[in-house]
């Protein structure tokens, strides 16, 4: 028999077929007994009737929820199951039972989110959580393809660092043998300005840490971020590319996790008006549309939250914010040549509220401004050192952003809270498991 799985039994309909699974659900009819078994790739309802096979009537009668068992039986087109099949099982080989005097912790019904997240490690098997994971996957592997696809070069970006890139107030600290304290990287980007200047469009991607406070349903201690930088780029440039890679990913996901989408109760319709270009807005602007809708903001002030959901919601696509207070951004940007007060930066934010996905800018390319924005920083002219040659061997402009991908991924699936969108999350009151 033909080992499938759950997503591909449509290309055996009328045949008998084998599922790896476990049984989700279970429901008794008297001489009928209806299971759903899951494999991870979907769900499939199957039948058995005591008449017709008592063997795998009383194997099943009474198993529990989440027992694992495999599954041999014939598919059966049926317009009325989800899916368009059903599985009339033949014989089913249960691997382990779950006894009834210890169930499976998680019920079919509600739960609190602390009860789901302290058992994070089962909650993943139910069916949105493994959808949310596999439209995860796709995230990645559409970043991946575009950025290798367009000339980029993976780079990795080392984990421990000697110094901050955004900022001391959130840094993770750790002993580092005799060369004392080291933290944990916020982001890879100073490590690939140097690869971009080596092989000139590079990207990094991988895990990063912010001691962030924050108890926020956008925040997460540890999180993923795929950064571009390139070489002799501008900020016209870089956020050129963030609209293309952005829109990449989510049509992408798309055309490749449509049923996925639908397990998780997407509107697919507003991922499909996500095209470039997006609507840009200079931080001014933004600042006036706030004031009109009544927020209590001026110039110099930074955004949270709230008000990047006003400035959202004005648009069915992510909307790019640029030229941000320079006061307000790390030390490394470029001042705006006309109004230097101005940073040569930009935001993307994702619509239906779902905040920063992007942050990037052009980054300073002169030695003695680098230095002055160095020390005015207060930060470790010593561990910067490396960081400053770039700025005395041929530099030249260069621009780079980091698109976090759980805010990415948490805005294509519609959930409420990031925590749902990576394995295991990482927060201020959170570790286990
Ligand atoms: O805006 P950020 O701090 O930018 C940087 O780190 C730059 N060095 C990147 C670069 O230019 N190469 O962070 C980039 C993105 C944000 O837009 C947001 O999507 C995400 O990272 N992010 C977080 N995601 C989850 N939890 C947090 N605590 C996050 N902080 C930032
Ligand atoms: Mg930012």
């Amino acid at each position: 028999m033909p080992v499938v799985t759950i997503d591909s039994v449509g290309q055996f309909a009328g045949q008998t077929v084998t599922i790896n699974g476990w049984l989700y659900n279970l429901r008794e009819a008297g001489k009928l007994l209806f299971p759903i078994f899951r494999d991870g790739t979907g769900t499939i309802q199957g039948v058995v009737s005591a008449k017709e096979n008592s063997g795998a009537f009383e194997a099943l009668k009474g198993l529990t929820q989440e027992s694992s068992c495999i599954v041999t039986g014939r598919v059966n087109p049926d317009a009325r199951a989800p899916g368009g099949f059903e599985l009339h099982v033949e014989t089913i080989d249960v691997v382990q039972r779950i006894p009834d005097s210890d169930p499976y912790p998680i019920q079919l019904k509600e739960h609190g989110p602390d009860f789901l997240l302290e058992n994070r490690h089962l909650w993943m098997r139910t069916p949105r959580q493994a959808a949310i994971l596999r439209i995860r996957a796709q995230v990645v592997h559409a970043t991946r393809n575009y950025l290798d696809a367009h000339g980029y070069v993976l780079t990795d970006a080392p984990m421990f660092t000697p110094a901050a890139c955004e900022g001391t107030s959130t840094l993770f600290e750790v002993d580092y043998f005799d060369e004392g304290k080291a933290y944990l990287t916020q982001s890879g980007q100073l490590y690939i300005e140097a690869t971009a200047a080596s092989l000139g469009r590079v990207y990094c991607f991988g895990p990063v840490f912010r001691a962030e406070k924050s108890k926020t349903r956008r925040h997460l201690t540890e999180f993923w971020m795929c950064e571009p930088e390139v070489a002799y780029a501008g900020l016209e440039d870089i956020m050129v590319l963030g609209e293309h890679l952005v829109s990449h990913i989510v049509q992408d996901v798309v055309a490749h996790r449509a049923r996925e989408l639908e397990v998780v109760g997407r509107d697919v319709s507003k991922l499909a008006a996500v095209c470039p270009p997006f609507p840009r807005i200079s931080y001014d602007e933004a600042i006036a549309v706030l004031q009109k809708s009544g927020k209590d903001v001026k110039w110099g002030d930074d955004f949270g939250g709230d008000e990047e959901t006003v400035l959202s919601s004005q648009y069915d696509r992510p909307v790019i914010v640029h030229h941000y207070p320079a006061a307000i951004k790390a030390f490394y940007m470029q001042p705006d040549a006309e109004r230097p007060d101005r940073a040569l930066s930009f935001d993307m934010l994702a619509p239906e509220g779902y905040g920063e996905i992007i942050g990037g800018s052009q980054r300073i390319h002169d030695y003695n401004l680098l230095l002055e924005r160095i020390r005015q920083h207060g930060l470790s002219e010593k561990a910067f050192q490396w960081y400053l040659d770039l700025r005395r061997y041929g530099s030249v402009p260069h621009s780079g952003f980091g698109l976090g991908i759980e805010r990415t991924v948490a805005w294509i699936c519609g959930t409420t809270h990031i925590r749902e969108v990576i394995p295991f999350p990482r927060m201020l009151y959170r570790i286990y498991p």
